[in-house]
């Protein structure tokens, strides 16, 4: 894709959105050279139950790394989400819930929000949640896993939520780490007309967790399942006991608002933890400035709230600026591959955000599932997860939005909070595959492997070089991993673990992770997690797991496995490996391809050339470099001559 083939604003977008070329420009410019006078006034755009008076502390300094926003103001993000809504929208629909079974759909109103979220409130505090403590949620795509989110807002609760998809041990590992108490969880999830047995995944999970003292539990599709006496509630029952009312705990802008688990190249899974100011106020604003959201909009996000993606923009950043925000428990395909077009259609959504994943997933149905709706009230398009690759961007252009409506490639982390490089639709130029241009207050950078910072058009590391608002403030209950992770690579910034090009105009181009971390469907995965669970097999001696390119998913997990002395190497033990990997972490961690490997390539150090396995991965032999150093160089013929066909 040529750099200068551009999608330009449309004349009446750079009219009618909030901020157009000479705007975006104008405050970009002021909001990296004053961050404390451009923060201080966007601060103002969240209600203060006590004002700050300080905007910015930070030091990227890994001697003295502190990061600090608004530390004197206090607030509550329930009533920011709900209360202060009310006298104006009480009966404006905050969440649609639009059910997996196409006749099943409900609207909440911002009244009906207020009194749901109290109620579970109140039951948590009765059940003895204070402020500060951890509560684990584990819930399907239901109006409760908003409620429960906010309820724990509402009462200074630190929510964990554990997307649905988990496994059990997973679950375990997840609720130990925080030490949570409190589980939220449903009897099941419904997916594509299947059941998800979340209650029995917690009760195996709890097995481990002892200092789990009440599972809340919501009843969802009705299944039979276990209740322990005296452990498991049912919310029905509690929430019958107490009142609609709770008032909002006033929480210091610099508070814990959520803990949300995330994969690195390394270890287990880090707590990437969230306060609650900063945060509000990022989510809030790139909700209406990226979306362009005018009162009155349906906006639809189809990410779990299991992700960075659900927590801030189906749940708290629309719900800041007072949107109606839908709610989808299904998945893409099901009945059929026009679900999402459907669902448009039914709920006349405007804003539609997805991942290049379904998009590619959809566009091999071709255009006749498409076709057959209208999508006439879409007026915007986003892209989040991963890189899209221009011939999706363009579909999602042509097809989905009949040519009419931009598309903002939106790239973050969930270690951000929010976006940080993304087009506004009335103010940037959109080209098929670039995120184009820094949000406000964003100073990306790309820097070289010694961390030179480099100008121009160029590729390199991504770091962001100062703070913004929505920033994570450390690992939960490691701060020296959050040190040593982020700001030890490329002292003084912040480093994505992004790679990255830029254009002769200026433009971001994500080329994807630069550690060892893969993106497979738009979700985050630690090759060193799927090795550790191989590893944890009777059979297996060693493995190493790469990505490598895939047509739907972005990337697929490729693993090599050497098996103990005298195991055979069977179809049957493959299988097996792959239902060991779908136990211990999830479905989503499934090894597409396993290889036998007999021998890895190591140094003589004993470190595995993880770069030659995936060349071999990605199927590009000649580019293997040099091997001379391996302590046996004759396995990468063998694993070359026995690589597995990507299909
Ligand atoms: O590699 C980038 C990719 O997803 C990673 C972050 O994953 P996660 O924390 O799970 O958050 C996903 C949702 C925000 C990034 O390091 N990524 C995310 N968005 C994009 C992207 N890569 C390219 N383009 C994007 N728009």
């Amino acid at each position: 894709m040529a750099d200068n083939e551009l999608f330009p604003v449309a004349a009446d977008w750079a009219k009618r959105a909030w901020v157009d070329a000479g705007k975006y420009k104008a405050m970009y410019e002021q909001s990296v050279q004053d961050p404390s006078a451009f923060w201080g006034e966007q601060g103002k755009r969240v209600d203060w139950i006590k004002p700050y008076s300080q905007v910015k502390d930070v030091s990227f300094d890994k001697a003295d790394l502190h990061i600090r926003w608004f530390a004197d103001g206090v607030l509550n993000v329930s009533a920011n989400c709900i209360d202060r809504h009310l006298p104006k929208r009480a009966s404006q629909t905050a969440i649609i819930w639009e059910g997996d079974d196409p006749s099943k759909a409900e609207s909440i109103t911002y009244q009906q929000l207020h009194d749901e979220v109290c109620r579970m409130a109140n039951v948590m505090k009765a059940k003895g949640v204070k402020k500060g403590d951890r509560v684990t949620i584990y819930l399907p795509m239901i109006p409760a896993a908003a409620y429960a989110m906010l309820a724990c807002a509402r009462i200074g609760a630190v929510h964990s939520v554990v997307f649905g998809g988990f496994s059990p041990d997973s679950l375990a590992n997840r609720i130990q780490d925080c030490d949570s108490q409190f589980l939220i969880t449903a009897d099941e999830g419904l997916r594509g007309g299947r059941g998800v047995p979340l209650k029995a995944n917690a009760d195996a999970a709890l097995k481990t967790c002892p200092n789990v003292k009440t599972v809340l539990v919501v009843k969802h599709t009705g299944g039979r399942i276990e209740m322990a006496a005296g452990r498991d509630v049912w919310l029905h029952d509690e929430a019958a006991k107490v009142p609609a009312t709770c008032a909002p705990e006033p929480m210091n802008a610099e508070d814990p608002l959520f803990i949300l688990y995330t994969s690195g190249s390394t270890g287990k899974p880090k707590g990437v933890l969230h306060t609650s100011g900063g945060y509000l106020v990022f989510a809030s604003m790139t909700h209406q400035y990226v979306f362009d959201y005018h009162d009155g909009d349906i906006y639809w996000c189809t990410a779990d709230v299991g992700w960075v993606t659900g927590h801030s923009y189906i749940l708290y950043g629309p719900l800041a600026n007072g949107a109606t925000t839908l709610m989808f428990e299904g998945v893409p395909n099901y009945p059929d591959a026009s679900r999402f077009w459907q669902v448009i259609d039914k709920h006349k959504v405007n804003i539609f955000y997805t991942a290049p994943t379904a998009i590619r997933a959809l566009m091999r149905e071709g255009e006749a599932p498409v076709k057959k709706t209208s999508r006439a009230s879409l007026r915007l398009l986003g892209s989040v997860g991963e890189p899209i690759n221009p011939e999706a961007w363009l579909w999602y252009h042509r097809v989905i939005g009949d040519g009419r409506c931009p598309i903002v490639d939106t790239w973050w982390q969930t270690e951000t909070g929010g976006i940080l490089i993304t087009p506004l639709p009335g103010a940037i130029d959109q080209k098929p595959g670039s995120a184009t241009l820094p949000f406000f207050g964003v100073k990306p950078e790309l820097v070289d492997g010694e961390g030179k910072v480099l100008d121009g058009a160029t590729e390199g590391n991504l770091c962001i070089s100062d703070s913004w608002p929505g920033q994570m403030r450390t690992v939960y209950g490691d701060h020296q991993r959050f040190i040593d992770t982020y700001f030890s690579t490329f002292p003084g910034k912040y480093f994505t673990g992004d790679g990255c090009r830029r254009d002769a105009d200026g433009y971001y181009w994500i080329t994807g992770r630069v550690d060892d971390v893969i993106n497979v469907s738009g979700h985050r995965m630690g090759t060193a997690e799927v090795e550790s669970a191989l590893v944890a097999h009777p059979k297996v001696a060693e493995a190493a797991v790469v990505g490598y390119p895939h047509n739907i998913k972005g990337q697929g997990i490729y693993a090599y496995v050497t098996l103990k002395t005298g195991i055979q190497a069977t179809e049957e033990l493959r299988k097996e490996l792959v239902q060991h990997v779908r136990t211990l972490i999830g479905p989503i961690a499934s090894p597409d391809l396993i290889q036998w490997a007999p021998g890895l390539p190591k140094t003589r150090s004993g470190k595995i050339m993880r770069r030659i396995l995936r060349k071999i991965a990605e199927n590009e032999h000649s580019a293997l470099g040099d091997t001379s150093t391996l302590a046996d160089p004759s396995v990468v013929d063998d694993l070359v001559n026995n690589r597995m066909n990507r299909g």
